[in-house]
């Protein structure tokens, strides 16, 4: 599987074939202003909420390449008065098969306005399932007992986690996190982009490596293979 970091929480995963997007916020980003937004191809973007640090390049993305938007049904409505209309609704607890990619949505302890101050219903996780391989993305959330259910889901074999602290749970709830779900392939989001996010690199690696796991802190621009 191959995963590339645009920066912030939004990463582009490619699985069966298909290139999976997950929360589009390059063009505000100045962490990422070598990448360009207008060259991100995209099957699928999958959108965990509203914030605009998640949302805002998803309707250019969206009308560019006609990727077909997962998100819960609040945001599907606003996306279609924006004008994307290839739009797929959902909620927490269901899940649906995309032609070999069962995508279910799990919960997120968080909040999610739209840009505009339109209510964008709950913040959803979400497990990418396929026979290739199994991904969780946790989307903006605190650490939430609800993650232990995921093991009974799927295996996981990669996890995307937010360790930023402030809006979101620290790489200590991250660690917890991880043997919540059973997965020691962790990859975090959701660091360095903001004042209140800065984090200590070494720190963070040392306590994962101390506790026998692991986690990849990915440099924006990167692709790796998991
Ligand atoms: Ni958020
Ligand atoms: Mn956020």
């Amino acid at each position: 599987m191959k995963i590339t970091y645009y920066g912030h929480a939004c990463f582009l995963v490619e699985l069966k074939g298909k290139k999976i997007l997950f929360d589009p916020f390059i063009s505000g980003n100045e962490l990422a202003k070598e990448i360009d937004v207008n060259s991100i191809e995209a099957d699928f973007i999958l959108q965990s909420h509203g914030h605009a640090d998640h949302i805002l390049d998803t309707v250019s993305i969206a009308k560019r390449t006609a990727a077909k938007v997962v998100t819960n049904w609040e945001i599907h409505e606003w996306l279609n008065k924006q004008g994307v209309s290839n739009t797929h609704p959902m909620n927490i607890g269901g899940k649906w098969n995309f032609d070999g990619i069962t995508i279910k949505c799990v919960t997120a302890i968080h909040s999610s306005g739209l840009p505009d101050g339109t209510y964008g219903g709950n913040p959803m996780g979400f497990l990418v399932m396929t026979d290739e391989a199994n991904i969780y993305y946790a989307g903006d959330t605190a650490l939430t007992y609800d993650m232990k259910l995921i093991p009974s889901w799927c295996n996981v074999d990669v996890a995307f986690l937010p360790i930023g602290d402030n809006f979101t749970m620290d790489a200590q709830d991250a660690l917890t996190a991880s043997n919540f779900i059973e997965c020691n392939k962790i990859v975090a989001m959701h660091f360095d982009t903001f004042g209140f996010i800065k984090i200590d690199h070494k720190a963070v690696i040392k306590l994962f490596e101390g506790n026998n796991n692991t986690i990849k802190l990915p440099r924006i621009g990167e692709s790796f293979t998991i």
